[in-house]
């Protein structure tokens, strides 16, 4: 065999230990869209082997149940897709849900193609991208280049750091939409569904939250309920608040004949317009994250928003601009920060990757949009630190070494050494099991 080829592999075995032990081990990941699995999830994922090798084409029921496969072998197959799908329907009180998406990415895709073929509608209303709406919901972006739908921003109130209520009414009402998107990925403060949700509905609009960011938050009943406030679907990963396999998944309720079109027409989406390959292996796993939701959720989803509260406070008594402020920073999992005093997004995201402090610079509402390369945030996620066992007492640890870095009162190599000793201070992942055999045990105690 040729060195060369020899070479490339050896070279991807030693890249893959080398990530594992960076930021598995030596990094403290503020992300805010990553989530972190139980070791009882990964297990679970490891437990699939036969089952990520295997495929599940076909249609659903109104139920969310496999209803024709067309291949053999599915005995199995078939329950634990239908076991999964309904934990995860419980676990969010509807009686819809489809977790045959890989992705968020996927999950809106087949949202949003869904209810335009059931409005022959291609209008959408979403919120500015500079405001946090991800690159899906945009013109730029699958929205537009790839579904062909046009998209109308929701007017957005820069104080608030929410959507203007009057304002996105008026739109909705003079453009008749045929999906009104809430939901982000720059996501601090719950977005006005109640308020709009009847408005978009009486316009002839299917309403889409997508909670790609929250749904951890959600299923901890720590943040809005978009189905109880008038959502009609719920999109989302299930790997970034929740903490799942990566994957995606769609909620709603069925509920009349308007719901019904729409969630036909989406399935219609899913397959076969946009899966083959459903990523089956994950299924275990997802099932298995909502059990621990169930259980955990509510403790994780608290403990995870305190954090991010408490590094707000600490980060804006030590000077730096944090957003929100008049309505107390945040209520979700992240935060922003305005950093063009120091340098800017762009800078101070390399220079506290060199510390192994891993965030993302982030476009700021009223940052120019097309200037995503350099923009003035960043946004900052403490999901995974609080699945870690960080308290309050330890993000203050972890913002003293942020605002060396963003200060400059310390190099970035000098502050790197105190956040590999910090992070290696948590090894264990809390609120979870820490095995399947530990799962099996709580559901044989309480079965
Ligand atoms: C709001 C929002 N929607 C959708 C997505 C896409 O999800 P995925 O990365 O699972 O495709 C993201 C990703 O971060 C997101 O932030």
């Amino acid at each position: 065999m040729e060195d060369a080829f020899l070479k490339l592999a050896l070279g991807l075995l030693k890249a893959s230990e080398d990530h594992e032990r960076y930021r598995g081990e030596e990094c403290i990941n503020l992300i805010a869209s990553e989530g972190l699995k139980s070791p009882a999830v990964a297990e679970m994922l490891d437990k699939s082997h036969d089952l990520e090798s295997r495929y599940a084409e076909g249609e659903n029921d109104l139920k969310g149940h496999a209803k024709a496969r067309h291949y053999q072998g599915q005995k199995y197959m078939t329950k634990i897709e239908d076991y999964s799908t309904d934990l995860m329907k419980s676990l969010f009180d509807c009686n819809w849900a489809d977790v045959r998406l890989v992705s968020g990415t996927h999950a809106n895709l087949a949202t949003f193609k869904g209810i335009s073929l059931a409005t022959k509608n291609n209008r959408m209303v979403v919120l500015p991208l500079s405001a946090g709406a991800h690159i899906t919901h945009d013109y730029s972006g699958l929205a537009g280049r790839v579904l062909g739908l046009e998209t109308i921003n929701h007017a957005y109130n820069i104080d608030e750091l929410n959507i203007a209520i009057e304002k996105s009414a008026t739109i909705i009402e003079a453009t008749r939409p045929g999906i009104v998107t809430f939901g982000g990925s720059v996501f601090q403060f719950p977005h006005p569904v109640k308020e709009l949700a009847q408005i978009a509905k009486d316009n002839g609009a299917y309403v889409a939250y997508d909670a790609a960011h929250v749904l951890g938050l959600i299923a901890g009943g720590e943040f809005q309920s978009p189905l109880k406030e008038g959502a009609d679907f719920i999109t989302a990963s299930t790997h970034k608040t929740f903490p799942g396999p990566q994957g995606g998944v769609i909620l709603a309720n069925c509920e009349d004949e308007r719901t019904k079109k729409a969630i036909k027409k989406v399935q219609h989406a899913v397959f076969p317009l946009s899966a083959s390959n459903t990523h089956l292996g994950r299924l275990p796993a997802l099932g298995l994250a909502a059990l621990e939701m169930k259980v955990y959720g509510k403790e994780l989803a608290k403990q995870t928003i305190q954090n991010a509260q408490v590094a707000a406070k600490c980060l804006s008594e030590n000077g730096v601009n944090v957003l929100g402020k008049k309505n107390g920073f945040t209520k979700s999992h992240q935060i922003v920060v305005d950093v063009r005093e120091y340098g800017g997004g762009q800078k101070l995201a390399f220079s506290l990757e060199d510390a192994n402090l891993i965030l993302n610079k982030n476009l700021l509402p009223y940052d120019n949009q097309h200037n995503r390369g350099d923009p003035s945030g960043l946004r900052i996620g403490f999901q995974d630190v609080t699945r870690r066992g960080f308290k309050p007492k330890d993000v203050e640890c972890i913002c003293s070494l942020m605002l060396d870095v963003i200060k400059g009162k310390r190099t970035s190599a000098e502050v790197k050494k105190d956040v590999i000793k910090l992070r290696q201070d948590f090894n264990e992942i809390k609120y979870c099991f820490q095995s399947v055999g530990e799962a099996k045990e709580y559901l044989q105690k309480h079965v």
